[in-house]
């Protein structure tokens, strides 16, 4: 036998061992380095959660997560870093997208690939509209925003200040905002945009405290600039100067401790608390923390088990039919660590509880959000909505 044949032998025999099993892969695109790398920890860390609760094969294909570091809001490095993930890799789905603007620029290539691709974060209504290949299992910032506009005004709040960082979801935190905020019979007297690169918020803060709102509405994307915007907001003393607080995800829990008790009584409005109750949460929190006992879940952890639920799912359906993987995903309902879900045929959206929130110590004495409000079933209200 030549040596040739001898491999030719024993690649056939390999095969036959393996009959129709294969290799699945999911090419993930998120921040693993840099300011954001949290963002690429959470995921890979919910995924793998996801993994070892559900098994790693479908019908006896292995499926296998791939990932690529996108850094920070960089569109150029995510659409050549989607190319490559489809062209060299041959992944059959793709995943991840932390930023707006990041997820935008690949909407071209999974419609001309028909790839689906799995939103485990980026939150401007827009995107699902850009392909339809898109399916967003995380949040919209109307979806939050919009419901904490009615929340706030039924509490008696009726002249507010809104505070975004200048790019998608910011606009769109803004717009929600003022437009349920109106709606409802408020002002929101001043509309400011702050640059994506900043990191001295006391300017912003003076400008607050010198127009006097009853509340200042913030959206900053979740990671150091909401941690130094929140830090600013105690230290300006607005609280002091009787201007309430209202966010969305800048009390979130990789930074709350860093907050310390200045944060307690903040009040956000989110569709995730790691302290929500419910058995699918502990099972999720209690595989997250045996296999990584350092871990702090978050929104963005739920948002990429989730996505790897929906990923499953699809695989399961329609195996690497994109277009079909896409046509059995719309509809799909199942109960998440957040609550019952279901992603909407139309926009291929979440829809999904809104849970008002306050910073509180827990048994323990850690600080948590505490949910205190929901509102249920909540779809993108930036595509679907009645203002
Ligand atoms: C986004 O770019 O869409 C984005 C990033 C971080 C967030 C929310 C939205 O926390």
């Amino acid at each position: 036998m030549t040596r040739l044949m001898a491999v030719s032998a024993l690649a056939v025999a390999g095969m036959a061992g393996t009959a129709g099993a294969e290799v699945i892969k999911v090419g993930v695109i998120c921040p693993t380095s840099g300011p954001y790398a949290i963002y690429g920890k959470q995921f890979s860390e919910a995924v793998e959660a996801y993994q070892a609760i559900h098994g790693t094969e479908i019908d006896g294909n292995e499926i296998e997560f791939i990932y690529r570091d996108s850094g920070g809001v960089n569109p150029d490095q995510a659409r050549s870093l989607a190319q490559e993930l489809i062209i060299r890799e041959g992944v059959e789905y793709l995943a991840g997208f932390t930023f707006t603007p990041n997820a935008l620029a690949v909407a071209q290539i999974i419609d001309q690939s028909e790839t689906p691709a799995v939103i485990f974060n980026a939150a401007t209504s827009i995107i699902t509209q850009e392909s339809e290949f898109f399916v967003r299992p995380s949040f919209t910032l109307w979806q939050v925003s919009a419901p904490m506009a009615e929340w706030a005004h039924e509490q008696g709040i009726t002249e507010v200040v809104t505070a975004v960082t200048d790019y998608g979801p910011g606009i769109d935190a803004e717009t929600g905002f003022k437009a349920a905020f109106e709606a409802a019979g408020g002002t929101v007297v001043d509309s400011i945009r702050m640059p994506l690169d900043t990191t001295d918020f006391a300017p912003f803060m003076q400008r607050v405290r010198d127009e006097a709102p009853d509340a200042v509405f913030a959206f900053l994307p979740a990671g150091p600039s909401t941690f130094a915007f929140v830090k600013a907001y105690n230290e300006n003393d607005l609280r002091g100067a009787g201007i309430e607080f209202l966010g969305t995800g800048e009390t979130d829990e990789t930074t709350l401790d860093s907050l310390g008790d200045a944060a307690l009584g903040l009040r956000t409005s989110y569709h995730y608390s790691p302290a929500h109750e419910s058995p699918e949460n502990e099972e999720f929190i209690g595989k997250l923390m045996e296999l990584h006992p350092d871990a702090v879940p978050n929104f963005a952890s739920v948002q990429a088990y989730d996505g790897a639920h929906v990923i499953y799912e699809m695989i399961r359906a329609a195996g690497t039919d994109g277009p079909a993987a896409i046509e059995a995903v719309k509809g799909l309902e199942w109960t998440s660590p957040r609550g019952p879900v279901s992603i909407d045929p139309e926009t291929r959206h979440i829809t999904q509880n809104v849970y008002i929130r306050e910073v509180a110590k827990d048994d323990e004495g850690n600080l948590i959000n505490r949910e205190f409000e929901t509102i249920e079933a909540v779809p993108d209200l930036g595509l679907v909505n009645d203002y």
